[in-house]
């Protein structure tokens, strides 16, 4: 348990554009910051964070919060996870006990495969630095690749011991279960036997940005070839093979500083890169690219540059896969590799300003690579040129971008030796194909479509936001609530004598008091519950502000406050339904009273047909004539009310 104190002190030092920072790039944009949303996929920005107000929202998917709400979403974490994160991340002294076993037993079962992975992975890089064989058969190789000790630990290498169940038959005395060993595929159980994955292997753990462990992969040292080089883990709960890339959690800041990311085959190629200084380096590792891992990267940079080590056959190959980035609306640059040599070997016999200035004066814009590679192999065959001019189109069709579009246009000609004019019109052929394909594609998926790019910077509720309903005028009230709850008004009141008193106090306890007066309670249940949690807090002698709502332990309370808060919510809004005020002071005031009012109205409405409806069905005198008391009584009160409402209106 954290104490409740820690959670405070976590809670103050906590940065919002910090916290989000590591995981999303970020623009400055007025007094807030925006980025691409990490939760759902777009192109163009409407994720924004709140520096001032500790608070992230996205105006896409609606998606909001504060500082532990993003890292539970954006990492999975539970709550105590997150607070565990901030704390180490601005060292803040948590007192943390050592889990007993049991402890561990209810840990849920995604933290408990981390639990899992992590433990091996602290196993095998023990294994590495503190085993006999460790030192004299791991270490020894990777020294002998010339990975530095540094860079070992950096990226937590690390050494499986031969023998058939080391690893399990450990892990379980620590009080691991096998449920999880085996479902991370650390252990592999078969007959009611069971041993380890890797045994006898170098091991590469393998991590989410966030740097937690996902899963591994052991490399051989046998040089026997019925051996297979690598083994992986396999797919788990946490670790799904086509969103993972190795080495961003490394990589991330120096891909934002850069503004580029380097793409690699392997472990060994990223690792090598980092030991010659250049850090902004993920692999995909085994698999071919998927659009998952692009559109991690392109949270961070728009540009890729991919480091290839292989020969003309096998980059054609990998063409179509580098079409997918360009569709992301990516710019893809080429540096090919000097035959025989990967990423890994060059940078290991080359000084690092070596592979720096071969890297920067190598990489070749990718349309105009796969131009110039297409154009020597046509030769002057007309048949082959007419093919590679398909070819090229294709390729610059798939860009987003209408004014890069153009440019290729214009490049490509010069290099294929044709007119603009013919590219332009068969670019123009393929681009209307491929929308025709898209539109039939969509019309044959679910009518609701999720990947409607939102309007930049229109605040999701903002436009269709009713005043009116019933439910906007609640949410109005709570929204006043979390906003202005602390600020004070002056307010007139009508003493016994009937005579005008002035008082002053703050918004919460103004609207509390007003509807509980009233006996006025809200219809939606949120809304109802954050009003009961004010009185709460308000008896007690506290006045919730801002801070109060976002940081609220009810996480669907929070979770509203941030929506709420962010929206452009200015009191200057009540100008769009007529209300015209002057000072800032009397403008709170009118917004308070005009919700209230408003939100009276539409309640003495409601009775007001109830009780018409009752009415109607009504048999027994004395209930009619009660019921017609009623009536009377509410229309008066709506009358007094409307009236009200009008002088505001009207002022
Ligand atoms: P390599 O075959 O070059 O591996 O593959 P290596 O460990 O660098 O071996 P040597 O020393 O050059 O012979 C490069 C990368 O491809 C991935 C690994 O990430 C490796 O770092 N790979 C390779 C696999 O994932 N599985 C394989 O079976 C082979
Ligand atoms: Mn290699």
């Amino acid at each position: 348990m954290i104490s409740k104190e820690t959670i405070q002190e976590i809670m103050d030092a906590a940065r919002i554009d910090e916290v989000v920072g590591e995981f999303v790039s970020l623009k400055k944009r007025g007094a807030n910051l925006i980025g691409l949303c990490p939760f759902h996929n777009e192109k163009t920005p409407s994720f924004t964070v709140s520096p001032q107000r500790g608070i992230f929202k996205c105006f896409g998917c609606g998606k909001g919060g504060n500082a532990v709400q993003f890292l539970m979403e954006h990492e999975q974490f539970t709550y105590p996870e997150a607070l565990r994160y901030l704390a180490k991340k601005y060292n803040i002294e948590i007192e943390e006990k050592e889990q007993t076993p049991e402890e561990i037993k209810q840990l849920n079962e995604k933290e408990s495969l981390f639990h899992v992975t992590d433990f091996a992975a602290k196993y095998f890089a023990d294994n590495l630095f503190n085993t006999e064989k460790g030192r004299a058969v791991g270490l020894s190789y990777f020294k002998e690749r010339g990975f530095r000790e540094d860079i070992i630990k950096k990226f937590q290498l690390g050494y499986a011991l031969e023998g058939w169940d080391d690893f399990t038959a450990h892990a379980l005395k620590m009080g691991y279960k096998l449920e999880y060993l085996e479902k991370t595929g650390l252990t592999i159980v078969k007959e009611n036997k069971q041993y380890d994955r890797f045994r006898g292997r170098v091991i590469f753990p393998i991590r989410n940005l966030s740097g937690r462990v996902l899963g591994f992969g052991g490399r051989t040292l046998s040089a026997d070839k019925k051996t297979p080089k690598y083994v992986n883990s396999p797919e788990s709960d946490i670790y799904h093979k086509s969103k993972v890339l190795y080495g961003i959690d490394l990589a991330k800041n120096a891909i934002i500083t850069n503004d580029n990311c380097f793409l690699v085959e392997g472990y060994t190629d990223v690792i090598s890169l980092h030991m010659a200084g250049i850090t902004n380096v993920v692999a995909s590792s085994g698999t071919s690219l998927t659009t998952d891992q692009i559109r991690l990267i392109s949270r961070y940079t728009k540009n890729i540059t991919i480091l290839y080590d292989g020969d003309e056959a096998g980059i054609k190959a990998s063409f179509r896969g580098i079409d997918m980035i360009l569709e992301q609306g990516m710019d893809v640059k080429i540096v090919l590799f000097p035959e025989g040599e990967d990423p890994d070997s060059f940078a290991r016999s080359h000084r690092s300003s070596e592979v720096q200035d071969f890297i920067r004066e190598k990489a070749d814009n990718f349309i105009f690579f796969k131009t110039n590679l297409l154009v020597k192999d046509a030769g002057n065959d007309p048949v082959k040129k007419a093919g590679l001019i398909k070819e090229i189109v294709n390729s610059i069709a798939l860009i987003p971008d209408q004014i890069i579009r153009s440019v290729y246009v214009k490049e490509c000609s010069a290099l294929l030796d044709i007119t603009e004019q013919t590219l332009m019109n068969e670019l123009n052929r393929v681009r209307r194909k491929n929308y025709n394909r898209k539109l039939k594609e969509k019309a044959k998926e679910s009518p609701a479509d999720d990947n409607v790019e939102p309007f930049v910077g229109v605040p999701e509720e903002q436009p269709g936001f009713d005043y009116l309903s019933p439910e906007g005028q609640e949410k109005d009230v709570v929204r006043l609530l979390m906003n202005f709850g602390n600020r004070e008004i002056d307010f007139d009141y009508l003493d016994e004598n009937k005579e005008t008193q002035s008082e002053t106090a703050d918004v919460a306890s103004f609207i509390v008091s007003d509807l509980l007066n009233d006996e006025i309670s809200f219809i939606n249940p949120l809304f109802k519950k954050i009003f009961d949690d004010v009185n709460n807090r308000l008896n007690e002698g506290i006045i919730p502000d801002e801070k109060y709502f976002l940081n609220h332990d009810d996480q669907e309370i929070a979770g509203l406050a941030a929506t709420l808060l962010l929206s452009k919510y200015e009191l200057n809004d009540w100008e769009r339904v007529h209300i015209y005020v002057s000072k800032e002071e009397e403008k709170l005031k009118t917004a308070v009273e005009h919700a209230l009012l408003s939100l009276k109205l539409r309640w003495l409405e409601r009775k007001f047909e109830e009780n018409g409806n009752a009415l109607k069905n009504a048999t027994d005198d004395t209930d009619i004539e009660m019921l017609l008391v009623n009536q009377t009584n509410l229309i008066k009160k709506k009358k007094i009310i409307s009236a009200k409402l009008g002088r505001i209106i009207l002022r």
